[in-house]
């Protein structure tokens, strides 16, 4: 996309901005204010116009100076700008000056539009750049404080950091075009996908709900309150976790759904996505099978000799097993067609896998 920016003050070209930011040049925003989603800037005087990409979040939309707003992604400069907000480098001459030290009262604006409308009163000029790495911002207009590991819901406003904690350094390198995905038994793959640290909070989170059905085939969170093929289980959205699942669903496992079914468009869509626990006290193994999905994933969520033995997965027609799971490895095999298979029986300890059957 290029796109001309908008005029708030006479042109400058970008170089001119460089320099005046060494002679005169006060406040700086963060650096990656401009190279992460979570901030836009408003900017002005910018010519040439810089290349710009990505989309925004609907309310990154608004900006009180300017009709157009859009991000500076894929281009180093400096830029000078009307209002910079979160967190700035002032300095230190502008400080010490009473008549520009930052003033975040201006009629009824909040703070920084205060301070912004002030500095611009006075002359000083602001500036936002990616030439240097300063860290990053945290939105956390979005973080929820009544669960019990809060940083799994922070995928969309945070999505940075969240992959940071919770997505295998590995599962990039697996969805590389050149990458040979393992494959165990035939059509069944095996992808690292969460880290160990997503793996032992989504337990906690379980074993916290406690709502684990009793392996009957009465299921009354089922809409015909019958399950064929039952496991002591908890469902997605017992803990309030199901528009979260879906969106890994669509964000992770679908391009390496897409990647090794070849020509297969995924919907990513899953009715079905639950926790499942075996215990050689409650339900230890699951009799053969077919799953009701196109394809589905299979994730160990923790460790074979040391939380558990036994277990894994056995697929019948090809009489082939995968066992000693991998903690946040996903199996990946078609659904209800191909692949009837059963859960081995887990002989000591307990055994947590995730599962989704998806596009039923
Ligand atoms: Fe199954």
């Amino acid at each position: 996309m290029h796109e001309s920016m908008c005029m708030y003050t006479p042109q400058a070209k970008v170089q001119s901005q460089v320099q005046s930011v060494h002679c005169s040049a006060i406040i700086s925003i963060i650096t990656t204010i401009i190279t992460t989603s979570t901030f836009l800037l408003c900017s002005y005087a910018c010519e040439p116009e810089p290349k710009l990409e990505r989309e925004v979040r609907p309310w990154e939309q608004w900006c009180p100076y300017t009709e157009r707003v859009t991000a500076l992604i894929g281009v180093a400069g400096v830029w000078n700008v009307p209002y910079i907000t979160g967190v700035y480098l002032i300095q230190g001459t502008v400080l010490r000056n009473a008549e520009t030290r930052p003033n975040f009262i201006h009629r009824l604006l909040d703070a920084d539009m205060a301070m912004a409308a002030n500095m611009r009163d006075k002359g000083v000029f602001m500036y936002v750049t990616n030439l240097e790495e300063y860290g990053h911002l945290v939105d956390p207009d979005f973080f929820p404080t009544k669960y019990l590991h809060n940083d799994m819901w922070q995928m969309k406003a945070n999505r940075r950091d969240w992959e940071q904690r919770y997505i295998s350094p590995e599962y990039w390198q697996a969805l590389n075009p050149n990458t040979l995905n393992e494959m165990p038994c035939p059509d069944v793959y095996w992808f690292p996908l969460f880290t160990t640290r997503f793996c032992e909070e989504f337990i906690a989170v379980a074993e916290d709900n406690g709502g684990w059905s009793d392996g009957s085939n009465n299921d009354p969170r089922l809409a015909g309150g019958y399950e064929n093929v039952p496991t002591v289980d908890i469902h997605m959205n017992q803990i309030e976790y199901e528009q979260e699942w879906l969106w890994i669903l669509r964000h992770y496992v679908k391009p390496l759904a897409e990647k090794v079914f070849v020509g297969y468009d995924s919907d990513a869509r899953a009715i079905m996505n639950f926790i499942v626990r075996y215990r050689p006290t409650e339900q230890s193994f699951l009799r053969p099978h077919h799953d009701s999905s196109t394809y589905t994933i299979n994730i160990g969520l923790n460790r074979p000799h040391i939380d558990y033995e036994g277990g894994g997965a056995h697929f019948i027609r090809y009489n082939c097993s995968v066992v000693d799971t991998r903690v946040g490895w996903s199996l990946m095999h078609p659904g209800r067609l191909t692949h009837y298979h059963e859960g081995l029986q887990t002989t000591r300890g307990t055994r947590y896998i995730m599962v989704s059957f998806i596009d039923p």
